[in-house]
């Protein structure tokens, strides 16, 4: 799974593959396959949580062969750059009522679990049929909080990941794989 990878989109910081190109891409079927057998009734919005989501969500879309739509919410989660604090802010909320729909959350990562939890109990009050969630990543050493993930991409140890959407104070988002960062030794 790990290879040492002298990359052409680092920095000063070191990119370690965690996980491939290949490797994401046979995950994202095998959710779509799972999610289009769950969701055969119809009513399913998917939600993406921004900005993290969107190349999962535009990967996982196109797995999926049942009818559905596609929102987005923005949040703002205070912390430093690596860490959240649990405190989050919606700064984009949904286009469309979710009242009576199957909602599906689609995270990039669930780390501590404060994110999902404020906002699957926040859609909740706004009466869907259910709430799930997909995430592509899941870190268990820093749960906080425990999160039911129904539809999961990858365990990942407890390493601060890049790529595939996720940043590091907003860079490597476009890394089409999934990796690790680690500062250049000073000098
Ligand atoms: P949680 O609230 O601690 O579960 O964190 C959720 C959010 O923190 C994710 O949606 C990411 O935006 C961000 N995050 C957590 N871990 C990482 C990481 O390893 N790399 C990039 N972003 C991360």
């Amino acid at each position: 799974m790990r290879d040492s990878n002298p990359d052409p989109f680092a920095s000063k910081e070191r990119l370690t593959t965690l996980i491939a190109q290949d490797e994401i891409a046979r995950r994202v079927r095998e959710l779509g396959a799972e999610i289009s057998r769950d969701y055969r009734e119809g009513d399913l919005v998917l939600l993406s949580v921004l900005k993290g989501s969107f190349m999962f969500l535009a990967d996982l879309v196109r797995t999926i062969d049942v009818p559905l739509t596609v929102d987005f919410m923005r949040v703002r989660s205070y912390g430093s750059r690596t860490e959240t604090s649990g405190v989050v802010e919606i700064t984009a909320d949904l286009t469309a009522p979710v009242q009576g729909k199957h909602v599906l959350f689609v995270e990039d990562i669930v780390d501590t679990g404060l994110t999902m939890a404020y906002l699957v109990d926040n859609i909740r009050t706004r009466r869907p049929l259910d709430v799930r969630i997909c995430s592509l990543l899941h870190k268990p050493a820093r749960k906080l909080v425990e999160t039911r993930i129904d539809y999961l991409g990858f365990t990942i140890p407890d390493r601060f990941v890049v790529g595939y959407g996720l940043d590091y104070g907003e860079k490597f988002r476009n890394l089409p794989y999934i990796g690790t960062i680690e500062d250049e030794p000073p000098g």
